[in-house]
C-alpha cells in the first residue's frame, strides 16, 4: 500500500484510540487504554506489538510508549476487576482459581502454574522482591548503571519494605542461630547471610503488580487489549534476501473473532518490531523443523533447533511446621542466603479453603535449590495444552515453560541436603521454639512429612533417615521456570531472535539461569532496560534516515 495512505490510516487509528480512551477513562485501574479485544478493529497498525502483558511485557510496553505507538495483547483479563483477590490473604485461593492461573503439569509430574492475566506472574506470585547478584548482571553483559536505574524505576511503583511480625522475626532469628550469617537487615540486594527482602505487597497487604507499571505509559500512544489470545506471528521476507521478517500478529477475542495487528509501515518499517513475551515462536513456525512438521505447524518459517531447549527451574523442597500459637499471614520476607548454593525462604498462616490442610500451612520453610538446568529435549514439552486457543495444528502444540525433571545430579542433591540440614537447625533453634509444638524436632518433622498418606514412603520410617531421598521425594516447583528462548541460542545479546528480523523475545524464557533468589525484580527490570535500549536505537535510526 502507498506510504501516504498508510500514514493517514495510522493517524486516523491513533485518533480513534484517543477518543475511545476518553470514553473509558474512569475504568478500574484508572487506565483509559485497557480495552476488551472485542473492541479491536479488524486490522490495526503500531510501531511495536508486545505479546503478553506480563511481568516483563508491562514494563517494556510502558517504556516504549514514551516515544512510539505500542499495542499490548494479553490473553487474560484485568487484575483491577477484582482487586481484593490479589490481597495477601487470598494468595492460595487465587493461585488455585483457574481464571487467572492456568494449571499445568510437566511431563515429570511437577504441578505448575502459568499466569493468564494482565500483570502476569506478579498477580499470582508470593511477592518477594529481590534483585539479581552482581555477577549475574556482569555475566548477562548488561550495563550496570542502566540496570540500577531500571531497578529503581520498577521499585518506585511496586516494591515495599515489609512489616516484619512475629513468625518472620522468629524465622529470621532462627536462620542466624543456624549459622546463616551475617544479618544484612532490609535490602533488595542479593548478599550472603540473612536479610529481609522487598515485597510487592504494601503495608495493608495489597498487591502491586507489573500492571501498575503501566501508570508510566503514555496514554496517547499505548493500547492494551485484554482477552486477546495471540495465535501466530505473521512474516514477510526481508527485501532482497530470504530472511523472514515479522510484520504482524493474528489474535482472537473472547467471542472467537480474529483480528490482525500489523507493524506500521512507512519510513519506520525497518525499526518496528514484534516483541514476544510468551513463547509463540513454535506456533508461528520457528523451531526445530521436524518437531514442527510432526505437529502440523505450517508453514515452517525457520528451522531453529534451540527453540524450547535449556529450560530449568529452582526446584523447591517444602517443610510444613504446625504451630501451637496463632501465626500471622506472611509470604516471603526473611530469607537465608548461605554460601553453599541453596536459599531458605518461609511463609506463614496461609489458609486454603480445604480445612484439613490448614494446620500444615502454619509455617512453611522452603528450600530453594540453586541452579539446575537440565538439558531438556523438545519431547519434554507438553503436547496438548488448553490455552483456550482453537489451534489448527494437529495436537495444539505450544511451547510451555516447564519445570525440569527432578534432579538427581550429585551436586544438586548435596546442595539440597546441606540446605535441609540448615532447616533442621532452624526448626531446632531457640528463636523458632514458640512456633512449634514442644518435643517436635526438625528430623522428626521431616520423617512425619514423608509418612503422610499422599507421600507414603515406608522406608523413611526406618531409623536410617535419608535426606537425599527427602530431596528427591518432595521436590516441587517454586515457579521460577525459565529458558526455552535462551540468549546466545535462540536470541542474540539484544534479545533479537536469531535468523529473523523485527522479532525479539524479552522475558524469563531468555534466562540462562534464575537471577538472585527470586526472578520478578530482574524480569521487570529487563523490560524497562530493553525498552530504553530499543528507544535509543529507534531515535538513532530515525536520525540517520533523516540525514540520508
Ligand atoms: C505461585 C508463584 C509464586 C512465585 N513467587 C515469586 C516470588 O515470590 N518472587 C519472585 O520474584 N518471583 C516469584 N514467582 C515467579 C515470577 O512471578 C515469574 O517468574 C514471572 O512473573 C515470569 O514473568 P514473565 O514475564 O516471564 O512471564 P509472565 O509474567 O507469566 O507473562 C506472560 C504473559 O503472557 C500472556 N500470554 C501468554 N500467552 C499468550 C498469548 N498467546 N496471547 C496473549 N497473551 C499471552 C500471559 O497471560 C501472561 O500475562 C512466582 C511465580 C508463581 C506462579
Ligand atoms: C475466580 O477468580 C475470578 C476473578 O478474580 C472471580 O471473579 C471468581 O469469582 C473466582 N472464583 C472463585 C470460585 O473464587
Ligand atoms: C524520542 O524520539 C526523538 C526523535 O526521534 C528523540 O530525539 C528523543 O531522544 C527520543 N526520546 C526518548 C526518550 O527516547
Amino acid at each position: 500500500m502507498d506510504y501516504y495512505i498508510f500514514r493517514l490510516f495510522r493517524l486516523i487509528l491513533v485518533a480513534i484510540f484517543i477518543f475511545q480512551g476518553s470514553c473509558y477513562s474512569d475504568q478500574a485501574g484508572g487506565y483509559g487504554f485497557l480495552k476488551d479485544a472485542t473492541l479491536a478493529p479488524k486490522v490495526s497498525h503500531f510501531d511495536y506489538i508486545v505479546i503478553g502483558g506480563g511481568t516483563a511485557g508491562c514494563a517494556l510496553a510502558a517504556t516504549l510508549s514514551q516515544n512510539a505507538t505500542v499495542l499490548v495483547l494479553e490473553r487474560g483479563g484485568s487484575p483491577y476487576d477484582n482487586p481484593t483477590a490479589t490481597d495477601i490473604g487470598n494468595f492460595a485461593n487465587t493461585l488455585l482459581n483457574s481464571t487467572w492461573s492456568q494449571l499445568f503439569i510437566s511431563q515429570d509430574g511437577v504441578f505448575n502454574s502459568r499466569a493468564r492475566v494482565l500483570g502476569g506472574g506478579t498477580v499470582l506470585n508470593a511477592g518477594f522482591y529481590s534483585r539479581a547478584e552482581d555477577d549475574y548482571v556482569a555475566e548477562a553483559g548488561w550495563e550496570r548503571n542502566e540496570v540500577e536505574a531500571a531497578y529503581e524505576w520498577v521499585e518506585k511503583k511496586v516494591a515495599f519494605e515489609p512489616q516484619v511480625k512475629g513468625w518472620q522475626t522468629a524465622f529470621r532469628d532462627a536462620l542466624l542461630e543456624a549459622g546463616v550469617a551475617p544479618y544484612n537487615g532490609f535490602t533488595y540486594g542479593h548478599i550472603h547471610g540473612t536479610k529481609i527482602g522487598g515485597t510487592i505487597f504494601d503495608r495493608d497487604g495489597h498487591r502491586h503488580t507489573a500492571a501498575d507499571l503501566l501508570e508510566y505509559a503514555n496514554q496517547n500512544t499505548i493500547v492494551v487489549y485484554l482477552h486477546a489470545s495471540v495465535h501466530k506471528i505473521l512474516f514477510t521476507t526481508t527485501k532482497g534476501t530470504s530472511r523472514p521478517k515479522a510484520n504482524g500478529v493474528i489474535f482472537r477475542d473472547r467471542n472467537g473473532v480474529f483480528h490482525t495487528a500489523q507493524l506500521a509501515a512507512a519510513q519506520n518499517a525497518l525499526i518496528n518490531e514484534v516483541i514476544l513475551s510468551p513463547q509463540l515462536l513454535m506456533l508461528s513456525g520457528i523451531g526445530p523443523a521436524a518437531h514442527l512438521a510432526y505437529h502440523g505447524v505450517n508453514p515452517i518459517i525457520l528451522d531453529h533447533p534451540m527453540v524450547g531447549q535449556g529450560m530449568g527451574d529452582n526446584p523447591m523442597n517444602p517443610v510444613f511446621i504446625p504451630s501451637p500459637e496463632p501465626v500471622e499471614v506472611s509470604l516471603v520476607q526473611a530469607v537465608g542466603i548461605p554460601n553453599f548454593g541453596s536459599y531458605i525462604e518461609g511463609g506463614s498462616g496461609l489458609s486454603v479453603s480445604i480445612s484439613l490442610t490448614r494446620a500444615f500451612f502454619d509455617g512453611v520453610l522452603n528450600l530453594l535449590n540453586k541452579e539446575k538446568l537440565p538439558t531438556q529435549s523438545i519431547s519434554n514439552f507438553l503436547k496438548s495444552f488448553n490455552i483456550r486457543l482453537n489451534l489448527k495444528t494437529k495436537a495444539g502444540v505450544i511451547i510451555q515453560k516447564v519445570a525440569g525433571p527432578i534432579s538427581r545430579d550429585p551436586k544438586d542433591l548435596n546442595n539440597c541436603v546441606e540446605g535441609l540440614s540448615a532447616i533442621i537447625k532452624v526448626i531446632d533453634s531457640k528463636g523458632y521454639s514458640k512456633y512449634k509444638y514442644p518435643g517436635v524436632t526438625g528430623r522428626g518433622l521431616l520423617n512425619l512429612i514423608l509418612a503422610l498418606p499422599i507421600n507414603l514412603r515406608p522406608r523413611h520410617l526406618t531409623s536410617t533417615f535419608d535426606l537425599k531421598q527427602y530431596c528427591i521425594d518432595t521436590t516441587m516447583t517454586i515457579y521460577h521456570y525459565h529458558g526455552g528462548c535462551q540468549v546466545g541460542k535462540v536470541v542474540d545479546n539484544d534479545y533479537k531472535v536469531l535468523g529473523v528480523d523485527a522479532l525479539r523475545v524479552i522475558d524469563a524464557s531468555t534466562f540462562l539461569k534464575s537471577p538472585g533468589t527470586n526472578p520478578q525484580a530482574t524480569i521487570m527490570m529487563l523490560g524497562r532496560y530493553m525498552g530504553q535500549k530499543i528507544l535509543r536505537e529507534r531515535a538513532d535510526f530515525l536520525e540517520t534516515e533523516e540525514e540520508a
